[in-house]
């Protein structure tokens, strides 16, 4: 059976190099949180040409083991993966459905372009995804998302309409070898998520479609596929500096490992048909909590012995859910109970006052030392690069984070 990526490269000047290149190395890559401050200890950092937030950078780094990573300063995507939330243009006050979610590297991005104002649904058939999802959405501060276990079809027909945008980051082959009947049914299936997603677009909305597998059949068949099933959706062109464009001259976006240095992808934005407000998910709104740290923008309220913290709109929003906004604390201590590692960043994050402490110091914290009281015996503490630690729990004079938040090995 002839192997589909041969097919694929004897169709590229570059086919050769393609079949190098395709099982990596890609040039790592990090994504920089709008709002947390710089970057530190990444080496040499060079902007992505496509992305200003997007950096790639030339040492081999462990996550884990960088304070930036635990603080949601930085978000080590790869660069490629980057293009779709590009191309689908999040704004402030949407609602946005993340079809294929976990484990989150979109629905962070999409998320920060929200703000505190906008609605950000989370889909994923994996239960354990899902869990990880969480964590990210947290980790980012991201406080207008709802993680929602309910399959994209089902969701469609409870709530038609209801999105202004749809981001569909489908199942695909990868980067794995395949024969063409392999990729023939993956680009059945993806026909068949694309077809369901619609169902939650508004009349004039957007749909964004990408894949990080090579082959045609997964990515300019499905689209050509779709528009032919679907009257009235267009292919809406788009441009982003240093991209590719696809095979067959659609006006969707292709990225390669032998030209970008990314892992390949395809991207490509469409068009529903009308124009028409999109259908209400609003459901009772919990009462708030006052609390002075909470910014305006965001709400808190209890649900059993867990305070959670998010937008108003996902507050109230009537979609069933696993999670929603960043979990405030847990109050199993009575009236004096901790704040949530995540939620302290949150708010530091959007300017409850905090006090800062050198990166030395804040990486001596993260790793279980304790500090002799740099000012106030307890609070909020930030690093001099900008980003938030959490909140510091007073010993005698020395000062420690909470237990949750104790890392080794970071440099
Ligand atoms: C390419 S990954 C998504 C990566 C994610 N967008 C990110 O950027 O972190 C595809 C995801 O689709 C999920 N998935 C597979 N079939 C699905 C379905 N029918 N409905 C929703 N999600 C599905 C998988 O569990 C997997 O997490």
């Amino acid at each position: 059976m002839k192997d589909a990526l041969a097919a694929l490269a004897a169709g590229l000047d570059d086919g050769a190099d393609l079949l190098a290149q395709l099982e990596g190395p890609f040039a790592r890559c990090v994504r920089q949180h709008p709002r947390r401050g710089q970057l530190s200890g990444w080496g040499s950092l060079t902007p992505l040409p496509w992305h200003a937030a997007g950096f790639s950078h030339g040492v081999e780094i462990d996550p884990g083991t960088r304070l930036d990573y635990h603080t949601g300063v930085a978000y080590p995507q790869d660069g490629a993966s980057q293009i779709p939330v590009l191309a689908l243009s999040p704004q402030p006050g949407e609602v946005v459905v993340d079809a294929c979610a976990a484990p989150g590297s979109k629905s962070t991005q999409i998320g920060l372009a929200l703000g505190d104002t906008g609605l950000l649904l989370c889909l994923d058939l994996s239960p354990q995804r899902r869990r990880v999802l969480v964590e990210n959405l947290a980790r980012q501060g991201v406080c207008c998302g709802v993680v929602c276990p309910v399959p994209i079809g089902r969701l469609a027909g409870m709530h038609p309409g209801c999105a202004d945008a749809v981001l569909v980051d489908a199942p695909c082959s990868g980067h794995q070898s395949r024969s063409p009947k392999q990729t023939a049914r993956e680009g059945r299936r993806q026909l068949r998520l694309l077809g369901d997603a619609a169902g939650l677009v508004r009349a004039g909305g957007r749909m964004v479609y990408s894949t990080c597998a090579p082959y045609r059949e997964e990515n300019e068949d499905v689209i050509s596929a779709f528009l032919a099933a679907h009257p009235g959706w267009q292919l809406e062109p788009v441009q982003l500096p240093g991209t590719d464009v696809d095979l067959d001259g659609l006006g969707a976006l292709r990225m390669w490992p032998q030209r970008q240095g990314t892992e390949p992808f395809f991207a490509c934005r469409l068009r529903a048909p009308g124009d028409a407000p999109r259908a209400s998910l609003a459901g009772d709104m919990p009462a708030a909590e006052l609390d002075a740290r909470i910014p305006e923008a965001l709400h808190c309220w209890r649900r059993g012995t867990v305070r959670l913290l998010a937008s108003p709109a996902v507050a109230s929003c009537a979609i069933p859910s696993e999670a929603r906004g960043i979990i405030f604390d847990r109050g199993e201590g009575g009236g004096n109970s901790e704040l949530e590692p995540w939620a302290a960043q949150a708010l530091i994050e959007r300017g409850a006052d905090a006090h800062t402490v050198s990166h030395a110091e804040a990486c001596a914290l993260w790793a279980g030392d304790d500090l002799q009281s740099p000012g106030p015996a307890r609070g909020l503490v930030r690093t001099e690069h900008g980003a938030p630690l959490g909140q510091l729990e007073a010993s005698g004079t020395r000062l420690r984070l909470p237990s949750r938040m104790r890392r080794s090995a970071l440099v």
